[in-house]
């Protein structure tokens, strides 16, 4: 007997379209992927993932061979599966408020071809839209193409994703929570049964709710963890004033408490990636359109753009002047395992150092060819970390890779002009690196090491 959750299709084969497709074919499902561009669509068919995210590569190639994996940029391919799931892109306006254009051509093209479907069809929003969304924009959009109305027909759900960059395969096989936002009881029975078949005995906790509060609770988690980071932050801000304090020890001791945690208490140069800022920025739009101001997020984002002066104040600090200087900026990325620099705070660092005077020879792993399309000439690269710091008057660690972790005080004092070193992401051991004129966020150091570092200009 076919089972009503036997196949799905996801509309949108971006990071997040892509790891939800590989994950529900390595378990069996059925699944067709939908996309416009027809290079990724052709790359997808072969196996081979477009964007770069460990494991998935691997799980692709295997679900594309045992064809439980397709790829099309024909969106009727969905009619013959029996969930859609839409995750497609959901950018901000010039103004930071939320671009819903493409989730209405999508909504709208999928409307169209499911017209002549006889059967019940499931439609879930997977992508992250502000409240109102689904039962606005996407349902009037499906509708009207359709010329069908959600209820028994045709099935309408919100469901977001809360995948990490760098873990995100690990983070979709073993989620903390589903949550299930739905109008009546049919679509939440369906893509309930979806995930019981998916996760097995493993099943985490399923939350079922209104379309609008599903779509609130992700931004909701973005805001809290965002808010977290900005909180230890200025925390840490705090802690660089006061000689021997350490917001390390803070972190630990607060993140005791069960109602604080230990997670996401890492203090360091300010969030970045393609989500915080453009989820905050969208958060605070709609509930400003609302009527309402909610001060507490943008002060999690001013705190976050400051947290980038705050690394280039260390380097004018440990240099005097940083006009004709050398800075090494070692990382890229928005964190580490990821070539992504959207919204890194090593952008905002770099171009205040420009804007200063400063000459950057940049290195990073992974993230120097997405690095060139913003900056193309006007900084320098560098091939390893070594011949950044090479001649170097300050380095900056702008990402916590591995890599860097390896490098020992004595290369820096054998590689660089003057050792001046600023840790934005705290991976040294200030007692290891004392013969260094060292400075991390969050670390009060000794004033008398303060003050002998300090070369007026
Ligand atoms: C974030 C959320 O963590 C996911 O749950 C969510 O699904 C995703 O956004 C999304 O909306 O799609 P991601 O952007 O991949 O995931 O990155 P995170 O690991 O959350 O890190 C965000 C930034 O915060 C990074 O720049 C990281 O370095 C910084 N961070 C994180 C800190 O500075 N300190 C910390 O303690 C933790």
């Amino acid at each position: 007997m076919k089972r009503s959750t036997d196949s799905i299709s996801i509309i949108g084969l971006g990071y997040v379209g892509l790891c939800t497709a590989a994950t529900f074919a390595s378990r069996g499902i059925r699944t067709v992927g939908i996309d416009i561009d027809e290079a990724r669509v052709e790359q997808i068919r072969k196996g081979k993932a477009p964007v770069y995210e460990p494991q998935l590569d691997r799980m692709l190639k295997s679900a594309v061979k045992r064809k439980l994996l397709g790829a099309t940029n024909d969106i009727s391919g969905a009619t013959g599966t029996d969930t859609t799931f839409l995750t497609v892109g959901t950018p901000s306006q010039q103004s930071g408020s939320i671009d819903l254009s493409y989730i209405k051509n999508a909504s709208e093209d999928l409307g169209k071809v499911l017209r002549e479907k006889r059967g019940y069809h499931l439609v879930v929003v997977k992508s992250t839209v502000v409240p109102g969304t689904t039962n606005g924009t996407v349902k009037s959009s499906l509708e009207q193409s359709s010329g069908k109305n959600v209820g028994p027909k045709l099935g309408l759900c919100a469901n977001p994703e809360f995948l990490k960059e760098g873990t995100a395969i690990n983070d979709a096989l073993h989620p903390d929570k589903i949550v299930i936002g739905s109008n009546d009881k049919k679509s939440a029975s369906q893509l309930s049964k979806l995930y019981r078949r998916f996760y097995g005995r493993k099943l985490p906790p399923i939350i079922v709710t209104n379309p609008e509060s599903a779509e609130l609770v992700k931004y909701a988690s973005n805001a809290f963890l965002a808010t977290k980071v900005s909180f230890i932050n200025t925390v840490a801000n705090i802690a660089q004033q006061m000689p021997g304090v350490d917001v390390g020890t803070i972190a630990e001791a607060i993140g005791l408490d069960p109602r604080i945690g230990s997670l996401f208490l890492k203090a360091g140069p300010g969030y970045g990636g393609s989500c915080f800022h453009k989820d905050l920025q969208a958060l605070i739009n709609y509930s400003q359109n609302n009527a309402y101001d909610p001060m507490l997020f943008r002060a999690t984002e001013d705190a976050n753009e400051q947290q980038a002066n705050r690394v280039v104040e260390m380097a004018e600090k440990l240099l005097g002047s940083l006009s004709n200087k050398t800075v090494a900026v070692l990382g890229l990325a928005f964190k580490k395992d990821t070539d992504d620099i959207r919204e890194a705070a090593s952008l905002r660092v770099i171009n205040q150092l420009k804007k200063m005077g400063a000459r950057v020879v940049a290195y990073d792993p992974m993230a120097i060819p997405n690095a060139k399309k913003v900056f193309s000439e006007q900084i320098d690269y560098a091939e390893n970390p070594h011949s950044a710091l090479k001649g170097a008057d300050c380095a900056i660690i702008m990402t916590e890779w591995d890599q860097f972790r390896k490098i020992k005080a004595k290369d820096f004092q054998g590689y660089m002009k003057t050792p001046n070193l600023v840790d934005a992401r705290r991976i040294y051991d200030p007692e290891e690196y004392r013969e260094l004129n060292y400075a991390a966020i969050g670390h009060g150091a000794r004033r008398e090491k303060i003050l002998s570092n300090h070369v007026p200009s």
